[in-house]
């Protein structure tokens, strides 16, 4: 599998970083996940304004490989090196702040960051959608600023490594006032009173690309749709709960702490969000070929 790694194209298994590495010893960097459809990035523009986002956010000194053009051309060559230009994969894209001797200031001026890229093949878990995803809740436990997509999946790890003990596709995390604020690595979406409803887009939260696509989509369908949080109260009584995500697309929650949501199958909004995501999605093959 190749990789990119600081301006060399190699073998994954050959790209090696310096212990010093602050995205090693601090998390000190960010990272993004693309979707690829037959070598086209889904919705390309608006993961790299995340990325330059994160990166400005941090006070990362922008990359020479962090002009869109040139990130373009990397994620190209390795999905074609790799054997994902035809299908489904991701690209992975990782910044850190770079090697420097250990200290919490940042290091000099001229510290290079750390550019890795890669990709990987995407197997969509349609099985489960098919079903319905089981999910547990968890307390939310993540700092403030969720909102950047940081290298630091600490508490993330541990709350899917929590749903996966419970044989759960995903945690939903709450914080302790009781706000419902999205998965490990997916947003969440609830249909309630005839709503659509996501937590807002702020600090609480990533604003997943996802979501932002589906609050489209879902405007053109013409639902109802309101940006205000759902609460551990409401989850009792939601007609459908969705995830959604680069690597989820729209995942309907039937169970959710060994508890039927709805009627425990999947829901006709989310069922309808998915088919128009996927429509989306496959048109990029046709701009492709
Ligand atoms: N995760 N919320 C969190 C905490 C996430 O990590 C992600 C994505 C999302 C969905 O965002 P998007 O629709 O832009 O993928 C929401 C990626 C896929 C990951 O960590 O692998």
């Amino acid at each position: 599998m190749q990789a990119y790694l600081n301006g060399q194209y190699l073998d994954k298994s050959s790209a090696m970083i310096s212990v010093d590495d602050r995205g090693f010893v601090f998390g000190d960097g960010i990272y993004e996940v693309y979707r690829a459809v037959d070598g086209e990035l889904f919705e390309g523009a608006r993961h790299y304004q995340r990325l330059l986002e994160g990166v400005d956010a941090l006070r990362i000194e922008r990359p020479r490989e962090a002009g869109e053009g040139q990130l373009l051309a990397i994620a190209s060559r390795l999905l074609r090196e790799n054997g994902h230009d035809t299908g489904h994969a991701t690209v992975y894209v990782e910044i850190t702040r770079g090697a420097a001797p250990r200290a919490h200031v940042f290091p000099a001026a001229d510290t290079a960051p750390t550019v890795f890229v890669t990709t990987y093949p995407f197997k969509d878990a349609a099985a489960v959608r098919a079903e319905g995803a089981r999910a547990i809740t968890q307390p939310d436990v993540r700092w403030l600023r969720c909102n950047i997509k940081t290298v630091q999946l600490l508490p993330n790890v541990l709350a899917k490594q929590a749903a996966a003990e419970a044989g759960a596709f995903e945690a939903i995390l709450i914080r302790d006032d009781g706000t419902v604020t999205e998965g490990t690595h997916s947003n969440l979406f609830a249909v309630l009173d005839g709503e659509v409803r996501t937590h807002p887009a702020t600090n609480l939260i990533l604003p997943g690309i996802t979501r932002a696509v589906i609050l489209e989509i879902a405007a053109e369908l013409g639902l109802t749709v309101r940006e205000v949080a759902i609460t551990e109260g409401d989850l009792g009584g939601c007609d459908e709960l969705f995830l959604t995500g680069t690597t989820t697309d729209v995942m309907p929650v039937t169970s959710l702490d060994g508890r039927l949501v709805g009627t425990g199958q999947p829901g006709p909004i989310a069922t309808q969000l998915y088919e128009a995501l996927s429509s989306r999605m496959e048109s990029l093959r046709t701009v492709a070929r």
